[in-house]
């Protein structure tokens, strides 16, 4: 019997590394889900042509063509309901989306945010999170509330911050972890193990381990 995959739809503004590490991933076997449509808010969005190249259907959304938020969220969300989806994955999509947008896929709409929250809610968080002084630093997948990078917090990923450390060694740092944690986030949700308790999710069948994460490590520890 053919097996059920769960549909996504990935909204995109820019290059799009996120989108292809989730489109990578789908294209194992066993991987649960699939990329129903890709949409984007800016025609030259890199990450359309990724998408084209790998035959997925694209649409575009421009954000300039609509004379205010409603407006522009209603375009949105009949662009996206396209593709029938059963998860909608915001991948870089530079946009602060309505209430209504959002109640309309209330527990199945995730993003990615490149600082562990609630630190550094928002833009320019590898700066901030240099300026901080922070020893660890990482990215966040969340299920999305009407509240700017809140919402149940479904993993993270740490790293730690190098003294040599500036804005770019520091992102492709986080980057590369962020291409591990958001394909692993969407297997979950297709797998039908993530639980939103409140300000909580649960997943099933992970095991917490007790190790942990300190930086930077003094030998004696290891
Ligand atoms: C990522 O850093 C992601 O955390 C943030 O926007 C960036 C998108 O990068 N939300 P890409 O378009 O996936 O390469």
């Amino acid at each position: 019997m053919a097996v059920v995959k769960t549909r996504c739809v990935i909204l995109i503004s820019g290059r799009g590394s996120n989108l292809s590490a989730i489109l990578k991933a789908t294209q194992s076997p066993d991987y649960p889900a699939v990329i129903a449509g890709v949409v984007a808010n800016r025609a030259e969005a890199a990450g359309l042509q990724l998408a084209r190249d790998a035959g997925i259907p694209v649409s575009v959304v421009p954000n300039g063509d609509y004379a205010d938020r409603p407006s522009y969220d209603l375009a949105l969300q009949t662009a996206v309901d396209a593709y029938a989806p059963n998860l909608v994955v915001l991948a870089g999509f530079m946009r602060i989306l309505t209430p209504a947008f959002v109640a309309h896929y209330a527990g199945r709409m995730m993003n990615i945010h490149p600082s562990l929250l609630p630190a550094f809610t928002g833009l320019r968080t590898h700066e901030r999170a240099l300026d901080a002084g922070v020893r660890l630093h990482g990215c966040t997948v969340h299920f999305v509330t009407a509240e700017l990078d809140h919402g149940p917090i479904i993993a993270q990923a740490a790293v730690s911050v190098h003294d040599g450390d500036d804005v770019a060694s520091l992102a492709a740092r986080v980057l590369k972890v962020e291409h591990q944690l958001y394909p692993m986030a969407v297997r979950w949700f297709a797998e039908g193990r993530l639980h939103i308790d409140g300000a909580r999710v649960r997943v099933d069948g992970i095991t917490h381990d007790t190790l942990p994460l300190i930086s930077p490590v003094l030998e004696s520890f290891l």
